[in-house]
């Protein structure tokens, strides 16, 4: 079995909680778990900021401008895959080359050879050409001495905070309300939850919104049904209740043409502030966000109910949507509707689509509630970055919403709007996932079963657990497994939905780095040591796996400016998978607590900056960290 049974032993398990964290577990948003102090924080001054891939590729760049006058584009640099090689490998001077029409390899010697006058004196030990012209540079244990020293000391493990902070509304989740949630919402509210805590991790200020569709067509055939069947509005209704009140309108929608009918008006009557629609309706959407708060407590997202501005909110915005696209001479009619003709954009058949605006009905639509929203964003909130967390069969709505966007001006030519699209979960047999009688997966059902999993591996696995930090450790676990999966994967694919996979403790998966974290933590317990006591002047890095972890810590930086402008939280997830394999292997060759001191003060300081890396790298991705599993 690959589950979380088929653990590996050593190193965890240690029941006590005495030497390790005292406040339990430590939970994202609070502070993390503090260590018993034995000795005095030596820890005391505010570090630099030390992002040193970014530092070697400025000296690289430099020596691009003074040898030939140019850098290029960025082509960033990456860690060496055979630290043979070296440390990082510099793959500029392939695109140079064929910018300068001149040999990569030309190129390259050019830039070695003004190396040496960039950079601190003594910061690289061997710079060499492989191949057709790929630069390896080799860093000198004293430099990386130095900045891991200072990593070490840095609160924020060396991320600088940006300079200019980007003012961003991130739109996920938003399900449709008067249904229950299901797994057609899970990748939206789990990959937006990431983008929104690495943004504001980076510096942006991010307002996060909840836009949920709490007004669209489907609430006339509700409130018509529910008043069809005298539906008693002082009662209690759950949202069980709920699904199946939709299940029934919608099959009256779609067989009996009167209520089909009536249920159109019932919109219309809804937008228009009629008094018994709107009582009705309220029930229905404080009964949805209820339930909705609950799936959210269970997930650990950070959405709130101050973040729903839902498409209700908009409804006065729209007349005037109509009216300033018609000034603007971007409005056309098309069979009695009110609409826009995106460049490029065309049916079946070859004809200009158009983006409805106003219906013939006169009633407003999805892409008009968009374009509202849009302009509430930039013009009301001075947002600069709009980011859409959909999925990717809405790309062309987006598209033409954005086209129409630009056409009218609406928002600042400094301005960006993106589409984050997201591929599809699918089940083992490839199709959509559904339940085994073809239903939809409720999403309390999906995250259940991902505990309960989680939790009988625990109860198995370490049975001197309280009942308490049982049920805590598997809802880490659990959560955080349905959560790295889906983050995991590369987001425009689709991906198959597998709890043994998902949960197992080998492989890229979210118990693996919750469990190196967990061994990192044990040998503190082990050895008594007090994590805030460590001395950080004893880093020393002798052997290559201490190398090659020192050089992969170095890189968190860059990896989260590459998810900032990507939004693609898989490159997190590898950056830490990569850590953990390193860390692995580190531990496999280089005792720690064995080793005489200052030795043996240097690998501990080396293992606390990695657990800290992880944790932190999880903690951005919405993943909890525990000190024991
Ligand atoms: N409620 C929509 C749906 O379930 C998603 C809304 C996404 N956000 C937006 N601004 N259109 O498909």
């Amino acid at each position: 079995m690959r589950g979380l049974s088929a653990a590996n032993g050593a190193g965890f398990a240690v029941p006590g909680w005495d030497l390790c964290a005292r406040n339990g577990v430590s939970r994202i948003g609070a502070k993390p778990a503090r260590w018993v102090l034995t000795r005095p924080l030596a820890r005391a001054k505010p570090p630099p900021v030390v992002d040193v891939k970014s530092e070697v590729e400025t000296w690289v760049r430099a020596a691009a401008v003074s040898a030939l006058g140019q850098a290029g584009d960025t082509d960033p640099m990456v860690r060496s895959a055979d630290p043979k090689f070296g440390d990082f490998q510099a793959n500029l001077a392939m695109r140079l080359g064929k910018q300068l029409g001149k040999k990569p390899r030309e190129i390259s010697e050019a830039i070695v050879q003004q190396l040496p006058s960039v950079g601190p004196a003594g910061a690289l030990d061997e710079v060499s050409i492989a191949g057709p012209g790929f630069i390896n540079l080799r860093l000198s244990k004293s430099f990386v001495e130095q900045r891991l020293n200072a990593m070490f000391g840095s609160d924020r493990l060396g991320v600088p905070t940006v300079e200019h902070s980007t003012n961003v509304v991130v739109d996920y989740s938003s399900p449709n309300l008067a249904k229950e949630m299901h797994i057609g919402h899970l990748r939206s509210t789990i990959i937006g939850d990431a983008i929104v805590r690495v943004l504001s991790f980076r510096g942006d200020t991010v307002t996060r919104h909840n836009h949920l569709g709490d007004w669209g067509t489907q609430f006339g055939m509700l409130l018509e049904h529910l008043i069809d069947i005298g539906w008693d509005s002082s009662s209690d209704h759950s949202i069980g209740d709920l699904n199946e009140l939709y299940q029934l309108a919608k099959a009256r929608f779609d067989t009996e043409p009167d209520f089909k009918e009536r249920a159109r008006r019932r919109v219309v009557s809804l937008q228009a502030g009629e008094e018994q629609s709107l009582a009705l309706w309220r029930q229905l959407i404080d009964e949805s966000v209820r339930h909705m708060n609950d799936v959210y407590a269970m997930m650990g997202v950070l959405l709130r109910d101050e973040d729903i501005v839902p498409e209700s909110f908009y409804n006065p915005r729209l007349p005037v949507v109509v009216e300033d696209l018609r000034s603007a001479g971007v409005l056309f009619e098309s069979q009695g509707a009110q609409v826009t003709f995106p460049e490029g954009f065309k049916n079946k058949e070859g004809d200009p689509l158009p983006l409805i605006v106003q219906k013939n009905d006169g009633g407003y639509g999805y892409a008009t509630t968009d374009l509202a929203a849009a302009r509430f964003r930039t013009a009301d909130l001075g947002a600069k970055r709009i980011v859409y967390v959909v999925d990717s069969r809405q790309s062309e709505h987006f598209q033409m919403v954005f086209w129409t966007l630009r056409k009218a001006a609406w928002v600042p030519a400094d301005a960006t709007l993106e589409h984050v699209p997201f591929g599809m979960i699918l089940g083992k047999d490839k199709k959509p996932f559904r339940t085994r009688e073809g239903g939809t997966v409720r999403l309390v059902d999906v995250l259940g079963e991902a505990v309960t999993r989680a939790r009988k591996v625990i109860d198995a696995k370490v049975p001197g657990f309280d009942e308490a930090t049982a049920a805590d450790v598997a809802n880490a676990v659990g959560i955080g497994a349905v959560k790295y999966a889906d983050l995991s994967n590369e987001r425009i694919k689709d991906y198959t939905f597998d709890y043994d996979r998902m949960l197992a403790l080998e492989g890229n998966t979210s118990p693996y780095l919750q469990n190196a974290y967990v061994r990192i933590c044990s040998i503190f317990r082990k050895g008594e040591v007090a994590r805030d006591a460590l001395d950080v002047s004893t880093l020393q890095v002798n052997e290559p796996a201490e190398r090659a972890l020192a050089i992969a810590l170095f890189g968190l930086p860059s990896v989260i400016e590459s998810v900032s402008a990507s939004l693609e939280p898989h490159r997190l997830c590898n950056y830490l998978y990569d850590l953990a394999s390193l860390y692995h292997a580190f531990y496999e060759r280089c005792p720690v607590l064995k080793a005489p001191e200052p030795l043996r003060s240097s690998r501990l300081a080396l293992c606390d900056l990695v657990a800290r890396t992880l944790r932190l790298g999880l903690e951005l991705l919405g993943i909890r960290v525990v000190e024991q599993m």
